[in-house]
């Protein structure tokens, strides 16, 4: 297609929505190491997993060889309410930076939730149901997990409580309205509904959270609470297998368009967008089809991947959840209060961790006040105002593009643009304003938190 064909948006038709998810692990050579049950040390087995997870996520949780799972009838029904989302061409931006570069992106912030988390919310609401379960409980950060969970809890006609971050919950009221518009119940972590959230209150009566923190409290609800399992929005297996459909129907339409990404450019908070967007492009990698570079992007403020251990660590606050290897910054770790909530989390997906260890994808830390500066300059050449956490891809990609420009090279750049940012105008006024500060941890208080690694006998001395 020249380049004079290829349009500002372009949308698959309905019946191009792929009909099956992904499933990276099958095609990893080394896989990512075991989960361990913290209650025997030993790798976990899929029925410990069943007092937390539904089993059919719990399945698909340490599923590492299907290739690819059937969507079923009913998920695919709800996808298409809000599916496909657009792959867009910026030219706007392309024109604004003075690039050669052609610079794409898919849009995921298309549906009332505002972001991708819809597209795994979706399939965990449905396995619940399918399951018989009545009540879900789950924790928030930005509230976008949150609001994806409340709509599909709504649709699927299971009762849901949310654990939301208390930084978020102070900033963002209307995130709370929403969800409990869809039906969900709504609590500031840390609560003293929980003995978690009791016990850091009591150590901390200010603490304004954090989504390990927020875990902690989900979990316990849910194991201490009959025909209740907790769902989780990022970072395990399944939510990456999910969000699998994102970078599918990427792929697809950019072969349409006679294009294949040069680089490809997510943010990483709990890596749930940044596996889905890139899963069939890292299969082409892993198969030798394909080389692109893939750029995860992350706040300078919790630097998981680019300043963490690559280590065995609980995935909560409160320590109740397994362990799994992965870059993590410990999880004792306290993350400023950035305003981007969703990227807000001491640890990162297994999945991600164990590429990123072997050199399949490289990391960058950006300091907010740039991820704002370049979220305006892409908000007033595309009109679409992007949330924090996906204006750190932006960035990436305009930093990328920039560099086209000093080398002369025709790059094709595809980002993940994850979600809008309506919700996030405390910190587009704190950037408008001048008062949006950077904050970037110390090695001393890195220390602390990697000080605090569990220690597993056989495992991680
Ligand atoms: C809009 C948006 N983008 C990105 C993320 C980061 O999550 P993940 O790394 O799992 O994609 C979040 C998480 O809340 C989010 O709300």
């Amino acid at each position: 297609m020249s380049m004079k064909t290829i349009p500002h948006r372009l949308y698959l038709t309905e019946d191009q929505i792929p009909k099956q998810w992904y499933n990276l692990r099958a095609d990893m050579k080394e896989q990512p190491e075991p989960i361990i049950n913290p209650a025997t040390g030993k790798p976990a087995a899929v029925e410990d997993l069943y007092p937390v997870f539904c089993k059919e996520l719990a399945k698909q949780e340490m599923d590492a060889n299907t290739r690819y799972i059937d969507i079923p009838e009913e998920i695919l029904d709800m996808y298409k309410i809000y599916r496909p989302s657009p792959i867009c061409r910026a030219y706007q931006l392309e024109k604004a930076l003075g690039t050669p570069a052609k610079i794409y992106y898919k849009f995921e912030g298309n549906n009332t939730s505002g972001s991708h988390k819809l597209n795994s919310a979706i399939a965990q609401a449905y396995y619940a149901k399918e399951e018989g379960l009545k009540t879900l409980t789950t924790e928030t950060g930005a509230g976008q997990w949150g609001t994806a969970l409340s709509e599909a809890c709504s649709y699927f006609g299971i009762d849901l409580s949310v654990y939301m971050v208390k930084v978020s919950f102070q900033q963002k009221p209307f995130r709370k309205a929403i969800m409990e518009t869809f039906g969900g119940h709504v609590m500031a972590s840390p609560s003293d509904t929980t003995n978690v959230g009791r016990a850091i209150l009591k150590e901390d009566p200010n603490n304004f959270g954090s989504l390990g923190c927020a875990i902690s409290e989900a979990v316990e609800k849910a194991v201490t609470t009959d025909g209740c399992k907790y769902v989780l929005g990022s970072v395990l297996n399944q939510v990456l297998l999910h969000q699998s459909i994102i970078g599918l129907e990427a792929k697809k339409a950019m072969e349409i368009l006679g294009e294949y990404p040069d680089i490809i450019i997510g943010c990483a908070g709990g890596g749930s967008n940044l596996g889905g967007l890139i899963a069939p492009f890292m299969q082409d990698k892993l198969t030798g089809k394909a080389n692109p570079k893939i750029i995860a992007v992350e706040p300078a403020s919790c630097p998981s991947l680019t300043r963490g251990k690559y280590a065995y660590d609980y995935c909560d606050t409160g320590k109740i959840t397994p362990m799994a290897k992965m870059y993590t910054l410990g999880c004792t770790f306290k993350p400023s209060s950035n305003h981007s909530g969703g990227l807000r989390y001491h640890g990162m997906s297994p999945i991600i961790s164990k590429l990123y260890h072997d050199g399949y994808l490289d990391a960058i830390a950006v300091e907010q006040t740039k991820v704002f500066e370049a979220a305006v300059l892409f908000a007033k050449n595309e009109t679409i105002l992007p949330a924090p956490e996906s204006a750190h891809a932006i960035l990436g990609a305009v930093e990328e593009a920039l560099k086209c420009k000093e080398t002369g090279e025709e790059k094709t750049i595809l980002f993940g643009l994850t979600g809008t940012g309506f919700f996030d105008m405390t910190a587009y006024t704190a950037y408008n304003e001048g008062t949006m500060t950077d904050y970037i941890p110390t090695d001393e208080e890195l220390k602390k938190g990697f000080d605090a690694l569990p220690k597993i006998p056989g495992f991680q001395e």
